[in-house]
């Protein structure tokens, strides 16, 4: 087959973690005075956590100085890690481990490409640290998505040429980030909002080998091989 690698978004796409975020926040907008409703929440969706805290107080009409938000990115992160440590393996989405090991068996390299600087605590509270032969995260990478920085560090750290990858996002600055990128993108959720995908399922509970197989055929790739 044409993919030699999968590259997994983290948030959304193997486990939940927005609810966590979406309390956070939540904790941080009470105490500022800010509407923060879950409907803004999907606004966050695969943003770093201080172009975050920009969205919510954009909401609020409020401009504060570097150094404040500082205290309150690093207030909502400690908020958050106090929820996350609290995750098991019970939280790993329906289906994931299913089609990561069918794509292991078929030789297929499997990646992590997540904004999260709180990636390594999160794979090793749902215990999967190992399951990944490389790791990209919030604290390798500088530039967020939509740039493509996160997804090509995975590729290099696998050794594999980029446009041999396929991304799994459900936030649409992903998908972005994996076209920019050159490589195939399956988006994970709505259609509508995540344009630019390859193709759409709703969770990796409806993805499979087969299925990526026939993607590579629709893009034309197996003339490629
Ligand atoms: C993911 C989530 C975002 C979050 C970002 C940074 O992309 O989808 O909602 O803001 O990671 O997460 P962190 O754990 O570093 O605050
Ligand atoms: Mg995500």
């Amino acid at each position: 087959m044409w993919t030699k690698a999968c590259i997994f978004d983290l948030d959304g796409v193997i486990v939940d973690t927005a609810k966590y975020h979406y309390q956070a926040w939540r904790r941080l907008t009470d105490d500022l005075g800010i509407i923060f409703t879950e409907e803004d929440n999907e606004r966050l969706k695969g943003v770093s956590r201080m172009a975050s805290l920009d969205i919510i107080l954009e909401i609020g009409g409020m401009k504060l100085p570097v150094s404040e938000k500082k205290i309150l990115a690093d207030l909502k992160n400690k908020w958050y890690v106090e929820r996350i440590a609290g995750m098991t393996p019970e939280e790993i989405l329906p289906g994931t481990l299913e089609f990561i090991n069918e794509l292991k068996r078929n030789d297929v390299k499997i990646a992590l490409g997540s904004a999260s600087r709180n990636t390594p605590m999160i794979l090793e509270r749902v215990g999967i640290k190992n399951v990944f032969d490389a790791v990209a995260d919030g604290n390798t990478v500088q530039k967020a998505k939509p740039d493509p920085e996160v997804f090509l560090k995975a590729a290099e750290l696998l050794d594999i040429k980029t446009a041999r990858c396929a991304v799994f996002e459900d936030a649409l600055a992903g998908v972005e980030a994996a076209l920019n990128a050159g490589m195939i993108c399956i988006g994970i959720g709505d259609k509508k909002i995540l344009k630019g995908a390859h193709m759409v399922v709703r969770g990796l509970n409806e993805m499979d080998l087969n299925k990526l197989i026939i993607l590579e055929k629709k893009l034309g790739y197996e003339h490629l091989i």
